[in-house]
Parts: structure tokens; sequence; C-alpha cells
């Protein structure tokens, strides 16, 4: 079976979601962040103000690279990881790629309390948008987009569910 990779900005529901499907499916669960802090021995935080955004994006694309080699596990990645082609390119080989949206205000109250190194900045709302508006095209990279604005885990869990059938899987 093909993985399941969830793609999307922070705040969209990647890892929550990524971990319920993967037990409803029975299936390994990876979060590329978690991997990328175990083989750092660092958070995400501290290796972006240590080592800089242009180094974390390098650690993210190896453990891209080591994860695309696996099969039958569902993937959540880091919001960024569509910033890089080869990334992308790396995931598509063996997995079914779902876009995770929100809208910038949900996202905001889903990420407020917690550390992403990109919006600590003083108008993060703005922030979000800014982002948001130059991803665009890179989050635009699959047919299938699930907005979990106003949707429970449940019911994405369901919308892919749903998507992984189309699919054959
Ligand atoms: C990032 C998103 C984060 C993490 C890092 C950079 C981004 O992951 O990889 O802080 O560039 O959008 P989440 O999407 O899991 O928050």
């Amino acid at each position: 079976m093909k993985n399941i990779i969830l793609i999307g900005f922070m705040g969209t529901g990647k890892s929550v979601v990524g971990k319920r499907l993967a037990e409803r499916l029975n299936l390994e669960f990876i979060d590329s962040d978690e991997i990328i802090e175990q083989r750092a021995g660092q958070e995400i935080s501290d290796i972006f103000a240590d080592y800089g955004e242009e180094h974390f994006r390098d650690l993210e694309t190896e453990v891209i690279i080591d994860l695309s080699q696996k099969k039958g596990m569902v993937i959540s990645t880091g919001g960024g990881v569509v910033l890089r082609k080869e990334n992308i390119e790396q995931l598509r080989k063996q997995g079914i790629i779902i876009l995770l949206t929100a809208e910038p205000e949900v996202i905001l109250d889903r990420v407020k309390d917690s550390n992403r190194p990109l919006l600590e900045v003083p108008e993060p709302l703005e922030k979000i948008k800014e982002m948001l508006a130059v991803r665009k095209e890179y989050y635009n990279i699959t047919e299938y987009k699930i907005d979990t604005s106003r949707l429970s885990v449940r019911e994405v869990i369901d919308k892919v569910e749903e998507i992984i059938k189309n699919e054959g899987g």
C-alpha cells in the first residue's frame, strides 16, 4: 500500500489527523518534524535559532528522502516541505499526497500556544496571510484538498478515507 502523505500549512491538522488516521487504518504514523528533532537532538525552534532556516530545510530534505523509501505509512510533514520541489518528487514516489487547508484565523487559533519559530512575530495573523499567499502555488500540487476549518478530526479522516478508496486503496 502507498503512503498517505499529509501536507499543508501549520495548524491545518496534519499531525492530529495523521495520528488518528493511522490508528484507524492500523498503519504506522510518522511525523517528519519529530524525526528531524530526534536526529538533531534538538527542538525545531532551537534548530532555527542556532543554525537558521536553510539548515533546517536541509535536515528536512534528508528525512523526506528516507521516509520516501518506506511504504504503507501515514506521514505528516512540516508546513514548509513543499518549498523544495525535490521533497515533493520524493514523497510522490510511494504516496498519495493530501493537502489540508484552513482559514488564517483558524490557523492562528490552533497554533497560538505552540512553538512555531516562523510565527514568533508581533503580528502573527498578518504573517500567516503573507506566508499563505507566498506558498499558495507551492501547495497546489495535488488534486486532493480538505479544508479542515470547520470539520472535526473524525470528519477529516472520513474524507481522507474516501480519497484512499478513490485511489483504489
Ligand atoms: C514550518 C512548519 C512547521 C515546522 C517548521 C517550519 C513551515 O511544521 O516544520 O517550524 O515552514 O511552515 P508544522 O506545519 O507541523 O507546524
